[in-house]
């Protein structure tokens, strides 16, 4: 079934480990897709192997903490492809602390990454979505963004301020037939999961042991979510928030 045949999706931080997954995901099922990131080369090797498998797909080098690179991004989109389905804002750091260890960069770089970027792309993308008849909208939030774990204060507050985004956008732009959704992913193994359990002095099995499934989740299950919230099959699905988290509950 290709459910995104004829669709424009762009996903940000699509050379990562979730965005790759979604990137790829949506080539599967026929999207063209836009792979961004501020990282090229990660981004270029995701559309390069959606090509070689048949799918479609091109990299835009971005750094999306910067509004006229946002700005830049989506008109070369619309230049190039002429229109936007799909935006799956899925960039994101985790700058470790708490509020007295936390350095004002890492608070500052948290909100640019974590919160302006969608700002700024939803700024330059809703238009289109408008004058098109809809489209579909899928923030990457945080299950710690609902329930907050320790020591990530930054990352916390600004997964919790998109999933008010994403409610905010929701109820303003559902009369255009623009749905918004965010995921709340709990633990996914991924190079930023691997950096934070470096930095918390922990073992990835020691992650893996707090999950009542007893494993960490795959880029591959969000990115199943992330299509299915794209997808039309979620067409009554507008403001939510869903959770993947194998039940695990925050320490
Ligand atoms: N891995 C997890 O356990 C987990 C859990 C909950 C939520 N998330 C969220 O999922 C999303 C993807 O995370 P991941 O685990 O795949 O991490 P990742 O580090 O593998 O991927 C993040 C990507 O974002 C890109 N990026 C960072 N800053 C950018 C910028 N300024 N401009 C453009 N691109 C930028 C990076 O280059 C990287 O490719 C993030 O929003 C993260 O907060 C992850």
């Amino acid at each position: 079934m290709k459910r995104f045949f004829g669709r424009v999706a762009i996903v940000t931080g699509g050379g990562g480990g979730i965005g790759s997954a979604i990137c790829q995901r949506l080539a599967e099922e026929g999207a063209d897709v836009v792979v961004t990131d501020m990282n090229a080369l990660a981004a270029q090797e995701v559309a390069h192997k959606i090509v070689t498998n048949d799918g479609a797909a091109y990299m835009i080098e971005a750094d999306l903490s910067d509004s006229r690179s946002c700005a830049d991004l989506i008109s070369t989109v619309i230049s190039r492809s002429g229109r936007v389905d799909i935006l799956a804002n899925n960039a994101g750091i985790n700058r470790r602390g708490n509020l007295l260890a936390l350095s004002e960069d890492d608070w500052h770089a948290s909100f640019a990454v974590n919160l302006n970027s969608m700002f700024y792309l939803c700024r330059a993308v809703i238009p289109h979505m408008i004058a098109a008849g809809g489209g579909a909208i899928v923030n990457t939030a945080s299950q710690w963004g609902l329930y907050p774990a320790p020591n990530h204060i930054a990352y916390n507050v600004t997964k919790a301020a998109v999933a008010s985004f994403t409610q905010n956008l929701a109820r303003d732009y559902a009369s255009h037939k623009i749905r918004v959704n965010a995921v709340c992913p709990g633990e996914i193994h991924t190079p930023m999961l691997e950096a934070g359990v470096i930095g918390a002095g922990k073992t990835i099995a020691d992650l893996a042991g707090l999950v009542p499934f007893g494993r960490l989740g795959k880029p591959e299950e969000v990115a199943a979510l992330v299509a299915f919230l794209a997808s039309d099959e979620a067409r009554f699905m507008c403001g939510s928030l869903v959770e993947i988290t194998g039940a695990q509950a925050v320490a």
